[in-house]
């Protein structure tokens, strides 16, 4: 099965099997495969946010890139059908979906990062896809059981925006995640969104890994001074409040935005900086709580 193309292949992908007894065996060996899959897995955290636009592809991205940089084995999916932008964040964006009958073969960036996304089965960048959600949902649970993730330490998940219906069918397809970490800006309004998105995880017992406040503060391109536009520390305040660790803050950087729009992740390229070195941080929290602490708050 050739992954690649318009309507045809996502007909492909989810293939109707004749009747409904075969389409129920067809299931099941599929759920069997997913759940193999995910026995390979030692952590899975989906990236998470209560409102678009917040910085949930930088962070899901780079951080898989971060984790594979401290020699984790590493799996990024970008579940978001409506704005897959990692392979963008990556420079993978003319990479396609291969299958070998069996399975189906990843995109890599580098050795140890292994790369998923809705944009590898479309034939032209800008296509728009307009699927139901079943199907949709097909595709998705596919990319779990049918991709050949291997033996990863993480499997990272961009989730799409929001706490509706399509992250919430995304984090069904994927059974027993580590947990969410919830990508906030430091505005009143995202922090709204943000406890609604914890109380999401709450519903779907999924432990929050933590809060990352992005965009907090500015960088000036010129000085390096910081500043703060918006209010900062809203994200911390609000993690208190609801009781889940604080991840950190990233600031608001132009580098950062020039360096996923040029395809390098900012964290390899902006290293020494205070955005750089934040998110390092961060990262570091993130392998601390997944792989130190027994117990994650959900
Ligand atoms: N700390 C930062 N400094 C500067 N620009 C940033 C920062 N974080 C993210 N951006 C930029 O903000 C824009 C939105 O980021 P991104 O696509 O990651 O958000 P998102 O939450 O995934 O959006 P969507 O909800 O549409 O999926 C991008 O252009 C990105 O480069
Ligand atoms: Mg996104």
């Amino acid at each position: 099965m050739a992954m690649s193309g318009r309507k045809p292949h996502s007909e492909t992908a989810a293939a109707p099997a004749d009747g409904p007894q075969e389409r129920m065996r067809e299931r099941e060996q599929q759920e069997r495969r997913l759940r193999e899959r995910m026995a390979r897995i030692k952590h899975t955290v989906v990236v998470l946010s209560g409102k678009g636009g917040v910085g949930k592809s930088t962070v899901a991205a780079n951080l898989a890139v971060a984790l594979s940089m401290k020699g984790r084995k590493v799996g990024l999916l970008d579940s978001d059908f409506h704005g897959p932008s990692i392979p963008g964040i990556l420079r993978l964006s003319e990479s396609r979906a291969l299958s070998d009958g069996t399975s189906i073969q990843p995109a890599l960036y580098g050795p140890d990062l292994k790369v998923m996304s809705i944009a590898f089965l479309l034939q032209a960048r800008d296509e728009a896809v307009i699927w139901r959600g079943p199907l949709k949902m097909g595709v998705l649970r596919q990319f779990v059981a049918d991709v050949d993730w291997g033996d990863l330490d993480y499997l990272v998940v961009d989730l799409p925006p929001g706490t509706g219906d399509e992250p919430l069918s995304v984090c069904q397809v994927i059974p027993d995640a580590t947990g969410g970490i919830v990508v906030t800006t430091p505005q009143e309004l995202s922090l709204s969104d943000v406890r609604k998105c914890i109380n999401f995880c709450r519903q779907l017992d999924l432990p929050v890994v933590g809060v990352i406040e992005n965009m907090s503060g500015f960088v000036c391109p010129h000085c390096g001074r910081r500043t703060d536009i918006f209010s900062s520390g809203g994200g911390e305040a609000m993690a208190q409040q609801m009781e889940v660790p604080f991840l950190g803050r990233v600031p608001l950087d132009p580098a950062v935005m020039q360096a996923c729009e040029e395809g390098e992740p900012f964290v390899q390229r902006l290293g020494d900086t205070e955005a750089g070195k934040a998110f390092l941080d961060i990262v570091d929290r993130v392998i601390e709580t997944s792989e130190h602490r027994s117990t994650l708050v959900s």
